[in-house]
């Protein structure tokens, strides 16, 4: 069966985190806009030259870029791919550009997943968290070492590099902009019976389990 799901949470709840879980457990994809935008300023195309400095101010791009994005890269998988919509949508106008986006491709929401957490936490999981250089794969300086040091789990790198706003005042900032315009379309989906929650404090296996206990 093909699932479309949505998971919601401020910085650092662990979206990308239980996101890369589900594509290594249930063959989901992971469509990141916050990638996908990463990937865009580091190519340096027009958008992403458009994108680098409201991301690095930790504001919120534009409506209909992320769209866009989003329309383009669902274009790109099969019909069959169950996708997980990770920092998507973040406001009102792109819960309802995801709707028409998933209807004129014959998906449907089948659930919203909110991680719920302590966001005096966040700061600290935000401020300590990198990546490897290579593959992407995510660590943290307390909770999720590489296991063999400075050498990836996934690809064997070394090279290991850390977000230019994974610092305390802009995830401050992000963190407003959850709340003012994210937090908020959380009501649509309640209303369509779709929302489930999640401890997202909890170790992360524990987040991932009960995560797949509400996918079936
Ligand atoms: P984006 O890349 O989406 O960033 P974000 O929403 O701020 O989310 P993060 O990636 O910071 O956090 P996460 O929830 O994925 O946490 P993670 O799993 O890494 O967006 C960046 C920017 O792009 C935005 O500010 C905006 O400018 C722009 N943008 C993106 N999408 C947009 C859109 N739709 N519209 C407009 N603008 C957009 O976990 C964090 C750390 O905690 C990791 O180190 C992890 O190992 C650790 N961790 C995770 N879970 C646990 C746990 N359970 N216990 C302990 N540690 C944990």
């Amino acid at each position: 069966m093909t699932l479309n799901i949505i998971l919601l949470g401020p910085p650092g709840a662990g979206k990308g985190t239980q996101a890369a879980r589900l594509e290594e457990e249930k063959g989901m994809v992971q469509l990141s806009t916050g990638d996908m935008l990463r990937a865009a300023v580091k190519a340096g195309t027009p958008i992403g030259l458009q994108a680098k400095a409201v991301m690095d101010a930790g504001e919120l791009v534009s409506d209909e870029i992320v769209s866009g994005l989003i329309g383009e890269r669902l274009d790109e998988l099969g019909g069959e791919t169950s996708v997980i919509f990770d920092g998507y949508p973040r406001t009102a106008a792109q819960a309802d550009a995801l709707d028409a986006i998933l209807a004129a491709r014959g998906r449907k929401l089948d659930h919203v997943i909110e991680l719920q957490v302590d966001e005096d936490a966040l700061v600290d999981r935000i401020t300590g968290r990198f990546s490897c250089a290579a593959c992407g794969a995510g660590y943290h300086d307390r909770y999720k070492q590489p296991k063999t040091p400075d050498t990836c789990d996934a690809c064997g790198g070394h090279e290991f590099k850390r977000r230019p706003d994974d610092n305390e005042e802009t995830v401050r900032t992000r963190m407003a902009e959850y709340r003012a315009k994210t937090a908020p379309i959380l009501p649509i989906y309640e209303a369509r019976g779709i929302v489930g929650r999640v401890d997202g404090m909890a170790p992360i296996d524990e987040v991932n389990a009960a995560i797949e206990a509400i996918l079936g």
